[in-house]
């Protein structure tokens, strides 16, 4: 079962009388412990593409399965549940809370979630050791460099164990050093854990690392990399 199914993905934005079309009909689909960029240039519609798929906005036509599930049809309850339980995200700014410690940014999907607070903190405790950086469990985000910040944030959108990351730029924002680090803990979520990843990135030696890589031009996605081979 196709993790992401989408089929014909249109999106247009409209702003007075003008019409832009960002998407003209992408079909993409994302198998379990795939890893899938996209790149492009800036406004091509990589971050609505990404949206779309986590069911963060709707297309204006086009369909949509997630996990084998239709779900442009569902209410905006179902949507939340589906995309609370099924999807984790990770943007190019952290947006952790900035009065919450690390420990606690981790902690809170999975409170949100129903889990008690000990499961919760053994859950976060674990990511944060993972992704070494339990030394700075207790530290405030404006506390840490901008490559721990992300490590927390990636942390905290595996803390309720998503079987599907997006991730928008997630190294945006970092310096090369600190890019790396993130760059080699989603392949290691994605080999060792069978994370299946959806990023979009300008950074080439990111896109590379994927298994299959997609150029967003002109409203539609052309493969320039599959299973290892560049076309
Ligand atoms: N809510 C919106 N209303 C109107 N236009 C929008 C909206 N969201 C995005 N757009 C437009 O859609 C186009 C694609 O934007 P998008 O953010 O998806 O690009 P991107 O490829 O992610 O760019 P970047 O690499 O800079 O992040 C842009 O021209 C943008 O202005
Ligand atoms: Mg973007």
């Amino acid at each position: 079962m196709a993790i992401v199914e989408a089929k014909g993905i249109k999106r247009s934005f409209r702003s007075g009388d003008e019409e832009l079309t960002v998407l003209s009909g992408i079909d993409l689909r994302i198998n379990p412990g795939d890893f899938v960029a996209v790149t492009g240039e800036s406004g091509t519609g990589k971050s609505t593409l990404l949206h779309i798929i986590g069911l963060l906005d709707r297309p204006t036509e086009g369909e949509l399965l997630l996990d084998g599930r239709g779900c442009l049809s569902l209410s905006d309850e179902k949507t939340a549940q589906l995309r609370n339980r099924f999807i984790g995200f990770v943007f190019q700014f952290h947006h952790l809370l900035p009065e919450f410690t690390s420990l606690e940014n981790v902690m809170l999907p999975c409170l949100v979630a129903g889990k008690t607070f000990e499961d919760a903190k053994s859950r976060a405790i674990s990511l944060l050791d993972k992704f070494e950086i339990e030394s700075r469990a207790y530290h405030f985000p404006n506390q840490l460099s901008g490559g721990e910040q992300q490590r927390v944030a990636l942390a905290r959108a595996l803390a309720n164990s998503p079987q599907f990351l997006i991730a928008d730029e997630p190294t945006g924002n970092l310096d090369e050093r600190h890019s790396h680090e993130i760059e080699e803990l989603l392949c290691r979520m994605n080999k060792e854990e069978n994370l299946t990843i959806l990023l979009a990135t300008h950074d080439i030696k990111l896109a590379e690392r994927a298994k299959r890589v997609y150029l967003l031009t002109g409203g539609m996605l052309s493969a320039i990399k599959s299973e290892g081979k560049v076309e």
